[in-house]
């Protein structure tokens, strides 16, 4: 029969890695949390118009990568592609705005993207993903990335490097949205990609990311959003720039960085591994102060981030700390022996030790191989002679040093000896 594989782009994630996603995941909860952020569960499947509407129908993500189909019942659905713009959906349903002024969110999962797969680019990875609504002070900015970067550095990544940039508001944008036009129109024309052709009528300043060489070097020319910040705008990004600087956050100022999603205004900011290949980025996020009223909500501002899961774990060190450990195995010898064994392992279970036993009766020297191989601490050995004589044999797998230990004192004793080791 024909093996049947995963969609390209689609991975999976096997036990040896889950086990990292579980010690980041970990850190994230208890890093938040003292943040004041608590977690949402937002359903991975959303009507199209949202992320038409929030993310913006010129964007590379709407336009070419999201997973959109209708279902039976003809309903227009897409597979999340980011978690914003949900957190955004149930924030207006459930009129999250009206208990609390600031609202603090967080949120882990799979979100998809039909982009080309490449090393660290997938159709389904996960984020981690963050949203504070209710405030638009500069300090919320700086807290926002604060926690960003000490969630990283907690989570063992060294090597990063903070970029950020103003995008600006609705009062900045009808200044600087024409002169990138009369400036891509006098420089670029005839020279952009067919998609930046179209970019300058639509959404100019899509052009400021695109990954086509010739567009890049003519950007790199291109008017920068930075001097056509409107006053309001450009006293907030000093003071955010100054609030970074008193958290001892070092950053750099990338001009050119506008991020691929078309919510955001003011604050933008991007994290990049200096040890990833092509795919660097590790996070990125930035403010959206009108996206909430553009949904349909109220007038409430909001800023948050996204880190991907698998470039953060590509970054750490392969310590081969993953291996699976085993606390005990259990080796019986014989019928009565093997019943006895059978709940002694679930009784040591129950009292939180990793217990393992073989059901096949093999030999000592099998039961004792496969001991190993499960990366066992110990191994408790007793045939049914032993149970007669009410002696078992306890043996350090990694010593070899045996001793007894009364039948009768199982698992006590054992649970005992394990735990204060
Ligand atoms: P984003 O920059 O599109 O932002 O994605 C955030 C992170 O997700 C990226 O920096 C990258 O690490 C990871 N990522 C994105 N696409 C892929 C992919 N195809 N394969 C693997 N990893 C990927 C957002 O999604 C915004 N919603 C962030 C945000 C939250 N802004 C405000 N609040």
């Amino acid at each position: 029969m024909e093996k049947i594989t995963a969609i390209r782009g689609f991975k999976d994630i096997l036990p040896e890695d889950s086990d990292t996603f579980w010690k980041v995941e970990t850190i994230a909860r208890n890093i938040f949390k003292s943040f004041g952020f608590r977690e949402i569960r937002v359903p991975i499947m959303e009507k199209t118009e949202l992320f038409q509407r929030s993310i913006g129908e010129t964007t590379d993500i709407v336009e070419k990568e999201m997973y959109t189909f209708s279902d039976r019942g003809n309903d227009n659905l897409t597979l999340r592609p980011e978690a914003t713009a949900s957190i955004i959906r149930a924030y207006i349903e459930h009129n999250m705005y009206a208990a609390e002024q600031i609202t603090k969110l967080f949120t882990i999962g799979p979100m998809f993207r039909r982009e080309r797969p490449q090393k660290g680019r997938f159709r389904q990875f996960n984020q981690i993903d963050v949203e504070m609504f209710g405030e638009d002070k500069p300090q919320s900015d700086a807290e926002v990335i604060f926690m960003l970067m000490y969630f990283l550095n907690s989570a063992g990544l060294n090597n990063l490097e903070l970029e950020i940039n103003s995008l600006g508001c609705g009062k900045c944008r009808p200044k600087f949205s024409p002169a990138v036009i009369d400036f891509l129109l006098k420089t670029g024309k005839g020279s952009l990609c067919p998609d930046c052709e179209r970019r300058i009528n639509t959404n100019p300043l899509r052009v400021f990311d695109c990954k086509v060489e010739t567009c890049a070097s003519i950007i790199a020319n291109a008017p920068k959003i930075i001097d056509f910040l409107c006053p309001e705008c450009e006293e907030h990004f000093s003071q955010v720039k100054s609030f970074l600087n008193d958290l001892s956050i070092s950053f750099s100022i990338n001009t050119r960085m506008v991020r691929g999603l078309d919510y955001y205004t003011k604050t933008a900011f991007e994290v990049k591994s200096t040890v990833l290949g092509a795919q660097n980025a590790v996070a990125g996020g930035g403010r959206y102060n009108g996206l909430v009223s553009f949904l349909g909500g109220p007038e409430v501002p909001g800023i948050g981030f996204a880190v991907g899961c698998e470039r953060l774990i590509a970054c750490l060190p392969d310590e081969n700390s993953n291996a699976f450990k085993t606390d005990i195995f259990i080796a019986a010898l014989g019928k009565q022996a093997q019943k006895k064994a059978f709940g002694l392992t679930n009784e040591l279970r129950r009292a939180g030790v990793i217990a393992e036993m073989d059901y096949s009766d093999k030999s000592l020297k099998a039961q004792l191989k496969k001991a190993d191989k499960l990366n066992s601490s110990f191994a408790c050995i007793f045939g049914d002679k032993e149970i007669e004589e009410k002696q078992a044999v306890l043996r350090n797998m990694h010593t070899k040093e045996q001793q007894t230990i009364p039948v009768d004192e199982l698992p006590k004793s054992l649970i005992k000896i394990l735990k204060e080791r």
